[in-house]
């Protein structure tokens, strides 16, 4: 078996809240095992322009608490050119970097995947707000970004109830509801648009005007991006016209990427980070740390990758082809366990929102 001097860390795509505690965890795990750690820093655009630095103890101290990345992020179209890759592959033999762990999402992995067919053995940790890796029930970050949303809705609840509003409140998610849904049942949103479940604005004004003969003064209605940039400020105008209620729109957008993580992301990052190395160092590749019901199994890149085209409808001719009928039945579990578990929350936020 192939025997680990130096390994690589770096992170790459949008940036989440617990990078942090995952780079910390690695850093120290590999010291711990006699393994040296270079931090890449711009996550691919580092690797291509060498721009690394040796990690030792005390350059990951204090950072367990804080969100964004010290190795800082990018996005790199280079590093998916031949050219950008060989450069990539260059870099890691000039260093000396004998496998890569990359924290990201899905585009990280795809990278990640090119790098260990060339010879650089990866392994990928989930670090996205969106929570849209399908494999794994949580992301590094989405528990941080679900609890500012709260904390900024209870805000924005606060004076809706003064002045008997409304608020439509926009979170990002890319193409995943996630973290509208589950912060929405946690703020007691009146309505909860997402692109898994499309909503129709007649029933946002129905629940609207059912509540306001309850007795309801305020109103949170949560979007998120997926449904289109137009639709929060088209919902709002739509409610305030219709129901009469004063309706104001807030998008809360990249607000909800930063800050602290908190416990759950720190926990989940140092867990992933200390298996992610055990797994490397024991001659594991390609495989993307994953959260199954509280326990961290590894699940291989390419069948995470085709569980989320599958989960997003986009599977193209061919695509299984590689996969066995295990592999494939598997994959047709894991898509409907994640689209019940979407289903029911959905239910719960219609069940408890007025
Ligand atoms: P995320 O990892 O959060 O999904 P991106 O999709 O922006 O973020 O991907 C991050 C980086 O990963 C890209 O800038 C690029 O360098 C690399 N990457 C993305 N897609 C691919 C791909 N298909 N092949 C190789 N590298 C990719
Ligand atoms: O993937 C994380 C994310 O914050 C998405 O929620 C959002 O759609 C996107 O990144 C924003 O990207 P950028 O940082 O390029 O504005």
């Amino acid at each position: 078996m192939k025997k680990f001097k130096k390994i690589g860390i770096l992170t790459s795509g949008g940036d989440a809240p617990g990078m942090n505690a995952a780079i910390r965890a690695v850093v120290r795990t590999a010291l711990a095992l006699d393994v040296e750690v270079m931090g890449i820093y711009r996550g691919y655009s580092g690797l291509i322009d060498g721009d690394i630095k040796k990690l030792e103890i005390r350059d990951v101290s204090n950072i367990i608490n804080k969100g964004g990345t010290m190795l800082y992020s990018d996005r790199c179209p280079e590093f998916k050119t031949p050219e950008g890759m060989a450069k990539a592959v260059e870099t890691c033999h000039k260093f000396g970097i004998d496998g890569i762990i990359a924290i990201g999402g899905d585009g990280t992995f795809r990278g990640a995947t090119d790098l260990t067919a060339h010879g650089i053995p990866c392994i990928g940790i989930p670090g996205t707000i969106d929570n849209d890796i399908s494999s794994t029930d949580n992301s590094i970050g989405f528990d941080t970004s679900m609890n500012t949303v709260v904390e900024l809705v209870d805000k924005l609840r606060d004076t809706c109830e003064s002045h008997a509003r409304c608020n439509v409140v926009e979170v990002m998610g890319r193409g995943a509801g996630d973290i509208a849904l589950s912060a929405g049942i946690a703020s007691g949103a009146t309505a909860v648009c997402i692109p898994e479940f499309p909503v129709d604005h007649e029933y946002v004004i129905q629940q609207i005007e059912i509540g306001k003969k309850l007795g309801k003064r305020n109103f949170i209605v949560l979007v998120s991006e997926g449904v289109g940039s137009d639709y929060g400020p088209e919902l709002t105008k739509k409610i305030q016209e219709r129901t009469g209620v004063e309706t104001k729109f807030a998008r809360l957008a990249h607000v909800v990427r930063g800050g602290n993580p908190t416990l759950r992301d720190r926990v989940l990052a140092s867990t992933m980070g200390v298996i992610a190395v055990e797994q490397l160092l024991k001659g594991k590749s390609n495989i993307v740390m994953c959260d199954r019901n509280g326990v961290i199994v590894p699940c291989d890149i390419r069948y995470a990758l085709m569980v989320d085209r599958m989960y997003k409808c986009k599977l193209k001719d061919g695509d299984l082809d590689e996969f066995s009928a295990e592999e494939i039945a598997n994959m047709e579990r894991d898509v409907r366990r994640r689209r019940e578990s979407m289903a029911r929350l959905y239910g719960i936020s219609k069940t408890i929102n007025l």
